[in-house]
Order: C-alpha cells, then structure tokens, then sequence
C-alpha cells in the first residue's frame, strides 16, 4: 500500500475521532446534573478520543500528509441523556469495526501497532459506555 492511501486511511480515522470528542464534549455538558455520572464518562472518553487525533495526526505528518481536519455532520442522538449514551454506543461500533479495517489493510508495522493501541481503548470505551446503558 502507498504512503499516500495510508494517509487516506489514517485521515477517515481521525474524521471519526474529531466526531467522537465533539459529540462526546456536548452530550456531556447537555447531561448536566441530570445525569452526573453520564456527563464525566462522557467527558473522561472525550479526552482519550483527543489523544487518539493527536497520534493520528503525528502519524500522518510523519508519513508526508496533512490531518485533514474534517468531520461527518454531527449527530448527538436524541434528546436524553440515555439516548446520548445510545448514540455513542454507535459510534464506538463503528470505530472499532474500522479500526479492525484498517489494521488489516495497513503493513506498516509502526502504523498497525498505534492503530491497535487505539482499538483497544475503543474496546474498552465501548464496554463502558454499554455497561452505563444498563443502568440508566
Ligand atoms: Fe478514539
Ligand atoms: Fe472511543
């Protein structure tokens, strides 16, 4: 694969982390009071979601790109707390299931090992958001 589709890649990746830590950044202050516990996991995964950009960006810089910068337009779910939680179950999906993707598409060995670092936090990401569902 050419550096320039890794960039590619890499770049549909970080679109979807610049959607997560803007939905994830609203929905938690939306939340409030109303749903204390919701709004601080939205906001702690938020900033996992930040530090997943930044590695992202660093790799594309490193492989002769430009971050993009870009997004999907933003859908934050319905208009409760539960239904915020819902939507980001969603987009923990299909993180991971592009995620999985593009590890198996990518050979650059430094490239799959970060990709799979981040899987990994979505994973978990998703486990708690899941978990928080069922309480609600
Ligand atoms: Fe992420
Ligand atoms: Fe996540």
């Amino acid at each position: 694969m050419e550096k320039a589709e890794v960039v590619e890649l890499l770049n549909q990746d970080l679109s979807g982390e610049i959607e997560a830590i803007l939905v994830y950044m609203r929905n938690a202050i939306v939340s409030g009071d109303e749903a204390c516990k919701a709004a601080r996991e939205l906001e702690e995964i938020a900033l996992d979601e930040m530090r997943h950009a930044e590695w992202l960006s660093e790799l594309i810089v490193e492989l002769g790109g430009r971050p993009s910068m870009t997004h999907r337009e933003l859908d934050f779910g319905g208009d409760s707390p539960k239904d915020f939680v819902r939507r980001v179950v969603e987009l923990e999906k299909e993180a991971i299931a592009q995620y999985r993707e593009h590890i198996s598409a990518i050979d650059i060995p430094e490239v799959r090992e970060r990709l799979e670092h981040i899987l990994r936090e979505e994973e978990w990401h998703l486990e708690e958001f899941e978990e928080m569902l069922e309480d609600m």
